[in-house]
């Protein structure tokens, strides 16, 4: 039955002239059938360079409307109409526009987790991937770092040479696991290393052996010579990277580290918005779109 599904997807993609890219995020039977697999810093790259004329992006909304910004000419739709990002919509752009009041001289650098309306105030956007080299190579020594608190601590204590403001938002999946959570596994599981995502509370981050985004985290589990490991990031990744590395062993960090958003898509979902009965169709006004772009260029530019 899900095999069935899988190879209707496959047919209709073609006819249709679909392109599907998933978020590491996704379960695996929807990566079984995508075109590619990514982190956020990927999708976007990927996003501008695929041939199809249509794009189903299986993620959440900031992400489709990445590729809305950078393949304008596509069609791009969202899987599910409401798999939003809640850190995404933490901050709107009045609030913005009276941080930059407040802080005039200062470079607003924006996790890509915003949305496409709060990135025309933005200068420069970075993924958890990305976020470290690109910081380090701005011009600017001060920084007002939007949305994510845990992210911007991070960032601001490997490079401490910079000044940073922050503001308190954040994942609300990342923040349900804490220094607890990680004794707890460590007790368990000895012998495991401990890897994290940056979106983790820093009483987390300081405990972990490493620090770094989805597919940096998937990486270093695959290239190093332990056997196990805890995960404190979604919890598909502890299941991608079990199908990937058989002879390892991947636990946790806790059971509630499972972002709704990003599991409302299924495969019905998928095969659905191939059809046209589902989905969300990204709509941008040429305004935003061009505003938006400029802090996405400048992510490529120096990602
Ligand atoms: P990545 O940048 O690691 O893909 O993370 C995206 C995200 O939404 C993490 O919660
Ligand atoms: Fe947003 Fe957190 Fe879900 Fe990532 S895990 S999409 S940051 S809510």
């Amino acid at each position: 039955m899900l095999r069935d599904i899988q190879d209707e997807i496959i047919r209709l993609k073609k006819e249709k002239d679909f392109c599907i890219l998933a978020h590491c995020y996704q379960s695996h039977d929807i990566l079984e059938i995508a075109d590619f697999v990514g982190d956020s810093f990927a999708l976007s790259k990927e996003a501008a360079k695929q041939s199809q004329k249509n794009i189903l992006m299986c993620g959440v909304r900031f992400m489709a409307e990445t590729v809305k910004i950078l393949a304008p000419e596509k069609n791009v739709v969202l899987s599910s109409a409401d798999a939003g990002c809640p850190m995404a919509e933490q901050l709107d752009a009045p609030t913005l526009r009276e941080l930059k009041k407040m802080y005039p001289d200062y470079t607003v650098v924006a996790y890509i987790n915003t949305t496409a309306e709060l990135k025309t105030e933005c200068d420069v956007c970075v993924t958890s991937a990305s976020a470290l080299d690109i910081v380090r190579k701005l011009d600017s020594d001060k920084i007002l770092f939007i949305p994510d608190i845990n992210l911007g601590t991070f960032i601001k204590d490997n490079v401490p040479e910079k000044e940073f403001k922050l503001i308190h938002g954040g994942c609300p999946t990342h923040v349900r696991m804490s220094a607890e959570h990680v004794k707890t596994a460590k007790k368990a599981h000895p012998d495991a290393l401990v890897l994290v995502h940056p979106e983790c509370k820093p009483e987390v981050t300081a405990l972990a052996d490493y620090v770094g985004s989805t597919s940096g985290i998937m990486k270093f589990a695959k290239q190093s010579d332990k056997k196990e490991f805890i995960i404190g990031t979604e919890n598909s990744i502890v299941q991608h990277l079990q199908f990937d590395c058989p002879d390892k062993m991947f636990y946790p960090l806790s059971k509630d580290c499972v972002c709704h958003n990003m599991k409302l898509t299924t495969l019905v979902d998928v095969l659905n918005c191939l059809k046209g009965t589902d989905g969300d169709v990204i709509e941008m006004s040429e305004e935003t779109r061009l505003k938006a772009k400029k802090c996405i260029d400048e992510m490529l530019r120096l990602g």
